[in-house]
This record gives C-alpha cells, structure tokens and sequence, in this order.
C-alpha cells in the first residue's frame, strides 16, 4: 500500500469507472460498491495498461460537461474495444461510444434536464426485471440521433430521444439517462443487471472484506517497521489509526496533540476511547502554552492558521524524531480528499483550500500509509463500526484543524477559548437532546469581539456575542443554514446568555455559503 495505489490490488473482483467529468462520477462508484461490487474511478484516460492489470469484470464510462464535438473534449474509445471487457456509457460516456462506433451525435433543439420518461422498447439484459414505462434523470444537450452499425436502440424518452442502446454481441450497453441517482428508481436494477448478469460479478464485497484486505496489505507494507500517525480524534485519523494498530500494535505511535483550541473535554474524550485501545501507543501531548504564545497578538485568520499549522508540524517532527524505527506515517486521506487534489478530474473537481499539515512526510522521510483512500466518509464510518469505534465519535461533525482559533474573531486567549468551550458545549448538548445532531451536517458557536448591552438583574452588562452556526451541506462547498426550530434556538439562546461568564447576547447565523463560509474565518 503507498500513496499512488491505496490498498487496490488485482485479486479483488473490481468494476473501473472511467471519469469524463460528471458530478455524478462518485454516485456510480458508490452504487456499484452498495450492489456488493468493488468500483474504482479513473480519469477517463488512464493509461490501457494500467487497465489491463487491474484486469476489471466491467468498465463504465461516466458522463461529463462536454460536447463529443468540442474541441479539446474528451474522448475515448477505440483502445477499450479489444478488451473483451463489457462496457456501460452513461449519457456522455453513450455519446463517446457512439461517436467512434460511426453512429451520429447531434445537439438537441434545447439541453433536456430533469424528470423524463423513457419506454423500454425492446428485450435487453440491461432491463431485465425493469417496468416498460421508466420515470428516469436527464441531464445532457446532446443525444444519438443515428445509430452505429450492429447496435440496437432499446428504449425512447417521451421527447422521442434514443435513451438506451446495446451491442449484446460484445457486451456493450449505453444509457442516456443517469442510473445513479435516486431520481432513476429503476436506478439500482439496471446497474445491478449490468454488474451480475452482463460482467458475471460474483458480488459480495463488504467493509468487512475491506477491512481483512487492507489489515493484509499493511501487514505487506509494513514489515517490521514503526508506524507514526498524528490523531486528531476526528473520524478519518480515528479509523485510519485503529486499522494500523490492529497490524502495528505497540510499533505504532499515534500523536496527539493538544494545541489548546480543542472543543471542551475533547482531550479528554481522545484520552478515554484510544487509551484502552492503544495503551502505550498513544502519546499525548499538550503544547497549549506553545500555541497560545504563537497566537498571541494575532487577529488575522490566514496568520492564525499559519501559525497553528506551524507548530503542529515543530510538535509532531520532535516527537516522531524520538521514535526511531519509523519509516512509515498513517495518514486518514479519504476518497473525496484523492479526487479534489487531482488535477486532471475535469470540470467536476472541487478545490481544495485546507491543508493543515501538508509537507509533513517529505519532511520527516517517511512513506505514507492511506488505508482509506479508497472508501467515502459514510463507508470510512461504517468502517469505524466494524473495527468497534464508538457511535458518538463516528457521527461526529467535521472540526477544523485551526481549531476554535477560526471561531474566535480577532485574538485568541485562553479566556476567549474558555468562554466559546462553554457557548459552543451548551449548543451541541442541547441539539443531541432535541434529536437534531445528527440531521445537520455541522453546528458550531463563534465568539465575536463586539460587546452588547444587556441587562441582568438590576444590572446593566456590557458583554460579548456568541454567534450560533448550524449548516445542511451534501458535499461543504456549498451550505445552506439549518432551519433549527425556534423553541430549540430559544432554549440555548437563554442557556448561554444566562449560564455563560462573560455573553449577554446569542444571534443565529442565517447566511448560505456562497456568499459566506461555513466557518467565519
Ligand atoms: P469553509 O469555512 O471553507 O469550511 O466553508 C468548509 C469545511 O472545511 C472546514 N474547515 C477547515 N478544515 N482546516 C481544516 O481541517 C482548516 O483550516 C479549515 N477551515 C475550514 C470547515 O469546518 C467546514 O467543515
């Protein structure tokens, strides 16, 4: 296992996805990968002798943005011909097919997007199972209008398109819809008949032939070196870190670092689930003192986390200088992290701006270990449950690197981050309570620098804002505000406001992203 080849190998029965684009590409993996098959996704140029030693029970071919006219598009065919591989083509990916088969492309009088209706003409293994008349998910300017020769049209769309087509002789199918959205009820069957009845897949991968096949391969990988990982108690590291013990035992060295910016009692909490676990191997350090000192002054959010990314890297180098017979660092990449850093995606990849601890294993010489680079959070979660980590640090949401240094608006103190503590534990006890936790993707307290008046008791106060953030997000790129109920919002509005030294006023963010961000800095 290494950074290029995450723990992909040719004995696992395995369906290649080959990406022209489509901000579906990942849907079919995971689809594929839920029907019990092992996808993988490629550029969709990926080198033909790659494929072959991958050796795959089928190809797909996603969609994509493009015109197959368009200069500089897409395209590729011909080489996979040969393979003797059977081969689906999703809307663009159809198109391509077609195209190089001889058949004719043509842009539709206008882009047909959305809801239609296809009707399955004519008998297919392709729809086998699957009702005659399908409600299914369009979303393409260009369609077939000429069929190459030796293909079969299978089905029509109610606005007269040719929606489905075969080549059974050699296996080859193409859809003009998107099976993979749930939009397509017929979604899931169709794939299926193509995995199981079309590339004969024997089917049956689960995270827990995951698990058994990467414990194996890090074993490989390993030998009898020493392994570092720096733990941060969020999922990814979490679960990266447990798999690697279970090979590793006490050759790892799992780090955990207190920069105190940490959410109340999480040093704690990291303590109490990975230290009967991990016994010696966890080390934990608190470098709160250093932090605060970098800090100090600092009210620029780009500053702070330079600042914070900094020293980690200065805490972390020191320790694993310290354990000699590491040559390797464990590392929670998940797939979504693999495909924003590609450059060669295509129009549908997201960038990426946070990197916290970039730069780390060239510098120390270590070899990275990625065991989940192939799996999506919610397989690295379900992951987590085989390996028996506990449900409330699975479910978790997502919490920066920078800490609450990005919460805290302007300079950040210990009493600064002592207050937010309270603000942000009182927010996250009460949504637990209130069933809500788990139906947004992240909720957060802010500490504003803007005092208020207020009154208590008789009293007049002069005191802080705490802001509340709660954010419904698929992908953290773009994020709309929960719509939490007002009685909930009163009731930690008034928690906070009464309870909390040093805040008399509680707003709630109303904002999406874009135009702001999730975080406030
Ligand atoms: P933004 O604020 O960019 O946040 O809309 C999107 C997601 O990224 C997280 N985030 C970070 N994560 N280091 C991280 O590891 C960072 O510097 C950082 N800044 C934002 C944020 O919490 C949200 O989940």
């Amino acid at each position: 296992m290494n950074s290029e080849g995450g723990i992909l190998n040719n004995r696992r029965e395995t369906v290649l996805i080959l990406d022209f684009g489509s901000q579906y590409t990942q849907l079919i993996a995971r689809r594929c990968r839920e029907e019990g098959v092992y996808s993988r996704v490629e550029s969709w140029d990926w080198p033909l002798a790659d494929i072959k030693k991958l050796d795959p029970v089928g190809i797909i071919l996603s969609g994509g943005p493009n015109s197959v006219y368009e200069e500089g598009a897409p395209v590729r065919w011909d080489d996979l011909v040969g393979l003797g591989v059977p081969v689906l083509g999703i809307c663009y990916g159809l198109q391509v097919m077609m195209l190089r088969e001889g058949g004719v492309i043509e842009a539709a009088h206008s882009r047909e997007y959305g809801r239609a209706k296809v009707t399955i003409q004519a008998e297919s293994r392709l729809f086998h199972g699957v009702d005659a008349e399908q409600p299914v998910w369009m979303s393409h300017g260009d369609h077939t209008t000429r069929l190459a020769d030796g293909w079969k049209q299978l089905a029509i769309s109610d606005s007269g398109i040719i929606a489905a087509v075969e080549d059974a002789r050699r296996n080859f199918y193409g859809v003009q819809f998107h099976p993979e959205v749930t939009h397509t009820p017929a979604g899931d069957k169709i794939l299926r008949n193509f995995l199981y009845d079309i590339c004969c897949a024997k089917g049956g991968w689960s995270m827990r032939s995951y698990s058994d096949e990467a414990i194996e391969q890090i074993a490989l990988s390993l030998g009898d070196n020493g392994v570092i990982c720096a733990l941060s108690g969020g999922v990814d590291s979490s679960v990266a870190a447990t798999l690697v013990h279970k090979v590793a035992g006490d050759r790892l060295r799992c780090v955990f670092v207190n920069n105190g910016v940490l959410r109340k009692n999480e040093a704690s909490e990291v303590e109490s689930i990975f230290r009967p676990r991990f016994k010696d191997s966890l080390i934990t350090i608190d470098a709160s003192d250093d932090f605060f000192a970098d800090l100090a002054g600092i009210s620029d959010p780009e500053q702070k986390r330079k600042k914070i990314g900094g020293r980690f890297i200065t805490v972390f180098e020191a320790e694993a200088k310290r354990f000699k017979d590491a040559k390797f660092l464990v590392q929670g990449t998940i797939y979504p992290d693999v495909i924003e850093s590609s450059s060669s995606k295509g129009p549908a990849k997201i960038i990426k701006s946070h990197h916290n601890v970039g730069g780390l294993p060239e510098k120390l010489g270590l070899k990275l270990i990625e065991p989940l680079r192939d799996l999506f959070k919610d397989e690295v979660r379900q992951l987590g449950r085989e390996l028996g980590l506990p449900e409330s640090m699975l479910m978790r949401h997502p919490f920066p690197g920078p800490g609450l240094a990005v919460r805290i608006i302007g300079e950040v103190t210990r009493d600064a981050v002592k207050i937010l503590q309270e603000a942000d534990a009182i927010f996250i006890e009460e949504l637990r309570e209130a069933g809500w936790y788990p139906h947004v993707s992240q909720a957060f307290a802010v500490l504003l620098p803007v005092k208020s008046v207020g009154v208590m008791g008789d009293n007049r106060t002069y005191e802080q804002v705490i802001a509340l953030r709660s954010v419904d997000t698929r992908d953290f790129m773009t994020a709309d505000f929960s719509p939490l109920p007002h009685d909930l919002l009163a009731k930690v509005s008034s928690r906070i406001a009464n309870t909390v030294r040093g805040v008399n006023r509680v707003v709630y963010d109303v904002t999406s992203k874009p135009p702001a961000t999730v975080e406030w800095e």
